[in-house]
């Protein structure tokens, strides 16, 4: 059995207000502790999305009745909320800006929109980019010419990766996260996944090259966060005639990242790096006392959607054998999740950009 810290997942659609049929905050923090996981940042592209104080208020009052894991949530960047989002800045994980098109309604087209949320929100924020390939070299020239810190979201490509490790031997203060769906799977996977229902295949960024993949596993020292994008939508809705892209994930993270260890392509260090030293650095996340995660790390065991806490119910990682066990979660002292079962009652969870008192 080894011990780990609780891990911090940077990248979660909780889904909860408005699409609590995929996920809420209930299953999304269940699923998050059997992972693992005691910390999440939720994404703001919810029902209606989270871009003003309102809106914030009601991510915020759902989590607070039902988080089982500690979260913050991110506020959206909109076509007329810089003001007001650099305002909310304190109460927030940060600041999300979708410069690509993908899942929800949040997108700034017009680059002199970007320019307004780049000079209002505070510097020791973290701002997000979903950004892809030429767009995020766009978001990069933007961190630069305001000499601000970036996160660029879910990296997929090898030209990504390149130009990040470049910007930052310039000085630009850029950071950026793989998720696993990244480095274990490739678009030739898409096949296996689907089961011929090409919509479980959709997720955004795409999957990518094999040669892609290679570039992230050959770059791992230029990436700083393991976070895993977890976006769960029902199979009704992944095999209709307009499937959504998104893939689940929360659960299956650790499990993947320690049979990738057990084979010798990463360490432990690297995890432990990816999945707390470098997500509290970035986002300014506070430490979790008496917080840790128990493993059996010779325990191997068969994904399977059907014993998961997600309410999507599927996993693109079906089947796989991984290697690594989650058997106990402690978070804030009390145990949180053992052998299978959660443990602590919804509402535990705390808002860490909340004070104690
Ligand atoms: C995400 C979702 O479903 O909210 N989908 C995805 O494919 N990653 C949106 C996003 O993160 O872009
Ligand atoms: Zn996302």
């Amino acid at each position: 059995m080894i011990r780990l810290p609780g891990l911090i997942d940077s990248h979660v659609h909780v889904r909860e207000p408005g699409q609590t049929h995929k996920e809420d905050w209930d299953t999304a923090t269940q699923s998050a502790l059997a992972g693992g996981v005691t910390m999440l940042l939720a994404m703001p592209n919810t029902k209606p999305p989270i871009f003003d104080a309102s809106t914030l208020d009601l991510a915020l009052g759902a989590a607070k009745e039902k988080a089982r894991c500690d979260y913050a949530q991110f506020i959206g960047a909109g076509p007329d909320n810089a003001e007001v989002a650099a305002s909310l800045a304190d109460k927030t994980a940060g600041l999300k800006m979708y410069l690509d098109s993908t899942f929800g309604e949040l997108r700034l087209d017009d680059m002199s929109l970007w320019m307004q949320h780049f000079a209002n929100f505070p510097k020791d924020m973290p701002i997000v980019l979903h950004s892809e390939s030429r767009t995020m070299g766009a978001g990069i020239l933007f961190a630069s010419i305001h000499d601000r810190p970036v996160h660029i979201a879910h990296i997929s490509l090898k030209e990504e990766v390149l130009l990040i490790k470049a910007a930052r031997e310039r000085g630009i203060k850029v950071t950026c996260e793989v998720c696993p769906h990244h480095l274990f799977l490739s678009k030739d996977d898409i096949p296996v996944i689907s089961h011929g229902h090409p919509g479980r295949g959709e997720v955004r960024p795409r999957l990518a090259t094999k040669e892609d993949v290679e570039a992230l596993w050959q770059n791992l020292d230029v990436i700083d966060c393991f976070a895993t994008d977890h976006a769960p939508h029902t199979l009704a809705e992944k095999d209709s005639e307009n499937p959504p892209p998104g893939f689940p994930g929360v659960e299956t993270i650790l499990p993947l990242l320690l049979t990738a260890v057990s084979e010798g392509r990463l360490t432990i260090n690297h995890v432990l790096e990816k999945m707390v030293a470098n997500p509290r650095r970035i986002f300014h996340l506070p430490e979790q006392p008496e917080t840790w995660v128990e493993v059996d790390e010779n325990a191997e065991y068969e994904i399977k959607a059907s014993e998961m806490h997600s309410r999507c119910g599927w996993s693109p990682f079906e089947g796989w054998k991984v290697r690594g066990k989650v058997r106990r979660v402690v978070l804030r002292g009390k145990t949180a999740f053992e052998d299978g079962k959660i443990l602590v009652e919804a509402g535990y969870g705390r808002n860490v950009r909340e004070s104690e008192n």
